[in-house]
């Protein structure tokens, strides 16, 4: 049986930073920023106590009640995220701890923007096998705590937020996650976006801290070029191997870092933006938190019936991209 999306949460704090806020701060402007990126603003988790586990369990909270089921219930925790609260342990650990998840294993996945796209996939596969029965799969991001709010050209993209979902047996065949391509370019990708110190390459130094390497660098330009042809790519790919057109497509829930970049992707999948999910003005690039916030916010607005047919596509550093087909049970 396929796995199926049973349940979707999100958070996101409260604290909002809007562009009139960085004019205040950078060589920037609202009208740059909309027309370049299409954000207005974006949400900031202040609290220098609370990272990225917070927001997570904030979510799974959140998921076991709206599941109506208890922590003990889970299997598997897989939190996406490239801003785990520590190196180690993992944000997974973290979060089954925090939740009292006593038989869930867990782990963190690291593929930046796809991160969550990889990670559904990931956990449906536990379900397809029958090793689990309920894995929560959560993508979050602190993106405040790698921003570099000297450098306009990143600080304005990012924003700070969490989601997640409840994968199940799909009750049904036919529905669930049906496909899925998934991949990775780590020749073109390692150089273009990137924290390059703080891991085993540069450990954290006087060095590494004077020369800003502990924040996100990313050559915009290059990235926005692979993005606009990988994301439209996949998503086209992704249709072919389903039968899939336009019209038989209800959702394009696409990564949300740029609205030129998925704007691309829906013509070419022939989408009219008016089914396309964008939230990308009120939050920004939350990095493996887009999707699943995307997905949380359809399902509140009751968007998300039974035989709904959503491609979710996203494109990260790395590189990594993908496309997943799903089918509303
Ligand atoms: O989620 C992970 C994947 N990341 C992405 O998908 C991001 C992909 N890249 C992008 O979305 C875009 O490249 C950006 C939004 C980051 C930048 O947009 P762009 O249209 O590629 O602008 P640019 O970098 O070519 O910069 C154009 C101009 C430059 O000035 P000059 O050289 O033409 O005088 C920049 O210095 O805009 C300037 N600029 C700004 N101006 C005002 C760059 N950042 C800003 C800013 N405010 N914040």
């Amino acid at each position: 049986m396929k796995a199926a999306i049973t349940t979707t949460a999100k958070y996101l704090p409260e604290e909002v930073l809007s562009n009139a806020d960085f004019e205040r701060m950078l060589d920037t402007n609202d009208e740059w920023i909309r027309t370049r990126t299409g954000i207005r603003e974006r949400r900031i988790l202040k609290d220098p106590e609370k990272a990225t586990s917070y927001m997570c369990t904030e979510v799974a909270r959140q998921l076991l009640d709206k599941r109506g089921i208890t922590a003990e219930e889970i299997d598997l925790i897989i939190v996406a995220t490239m801003t785990p609260d520590m190196s180690f342990p993992a944000t997974a650990c973290l979060v089954q701890g925090n939740i009292g998840a006593n038989r869930a294993w867990g782990f963190d996945l690291s593929a930046a923007c796809s991160g969550f796209v990889y990670g559904l996939y990931t956990g449906a596969q536990f379900i397809e096998s029958g090793n689990c029965r309920k894995v929560m799969v959560i993508g979050a991001d602190k993106m405040s705590s790698i921003i570099d709010f000297t450098d306009r050209a990143t600080a304005i993209l990012f924003g700070d937020g969490a989601a997640g979902v409840i994968l199940e047996p799909a009750s049904e065949e036919g529905y669930g996650v049906l496909d899925a391509r998934l991949y990775s370019d780590g020749k073109n990708g390692r150089e273009h976006l990137l924290m390059p110190a703080g891991g085993s390459l540069h450990p954290s130094s006087h060095e590494t801290i004077d020369k800003r390497m502990h924040y996100i660098r990313q050559d915009g330009k290059q990235v926005f070029k692979a993005a606009v042809t990988s994301m439209a790519d996949v998503a086209e790919e992704i249709m072919q191997r389903n039968g899939l057109t336009g019209d038989s497509i209800d959702w394009l829930v696409p990564h949300q870092a740029n609205q030129r970049i998925i704007q691309a992707t829906a013509d070419r999948m022939g989408i009219g933006m008016e089914k396309v999910m964008m939230n990308i003005e009120y939050y920004g690039n939350t990095t493996a938190a887009t999707v699943p916030i995307c997905l949380a916010e359809l399902d509140e607005q009751k968007k998300l019936q039974k035989g709904t047919n959503l491609v979710l596509a996203s494109f990260g550093a790395g590189y990594t991209w993908g496309a997943i087909y799903v089918r509303w049970q």
